[in-house]
């Protein structure tokens, strides 16, 4: 598989592992441009992706995520991007950047997103969340598939706070 030079930096993991906060802060010490594919989505159809799945389900929401792939593998270079959780599905997902996979526990994650402030609403957003049980069980089903797909693996457990992680991957940008 071929792996890209566009300069872009594409972050995959679970949902909630932190993706887009890390995305965000990145590109703001690196001075670069930030990309959330779920919000892409959401400008696209003009609605939330929970509305998005209710209303048009999961296989549509996968399509357009296939959609917004091939967008940025043609037309997006030097920027950092976070991505969904699911969208590791794509087929073209390596040619779009150099892949970061935002590792943890599914324990660590659950208790990452219980201990945020927003915590309802990081939770109710995400219907692929909505059972623990079936959510563990997709976890533990896409370990292996995020693992194979990185070019690099950053285990978030194993910092002490935001601003370290920060301070790992400002060296890949
Ligand atoms: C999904 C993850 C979500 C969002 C959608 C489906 C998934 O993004 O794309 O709810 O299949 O894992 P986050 O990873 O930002 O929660």
């Amino acid at each position: 598989m071929k792996i890209s030079n566009s300069g872009n930096l594409l972050f995959i993991g679970f949902m909630g592992v932190g993706k887009s906060t890390l995305a965000k802060e990145l590109a703001k010490e690196c001075g670069s441009v930030c990309l959330d594919t779920d919000k892409i989505i959401e400008n696209m159809e003009s609605k939330k992706i929970k509305k998005i799945f209710e209303s048009k389900g999961e296989e549509y929401f996968r399509e357009l995520e296939q959609k917004v792939a091939f967008w940025l593998e043609k037309n997006v270079r030097n920027s950092i991007i976070s991505t969904g959780g699911g969208f590791i599905a794509v087929k073209n997902l390596k040619k779009i950047g150099k892949i970061i996979y935002l590792k943890s526990s599914f324990e660590g994650i659950i208790k990452r997103l219980e201990n945020s402030p927003k915590a309802k609403e990081k939770l109710a957003k995400r219907p692929l969340l909505q059972d623990k049980k079936k959510a563990k069980e997709l976890f533990k089903k896409r370990s292996d598939i995020y693992e194979k797909l990185a070019d690099i693996i950053i285990n978030i457990e194993k910092y002490k706070n935001e601003k370290d992680i920060i301070k790992e991957l400002v060296k890949y940008h």
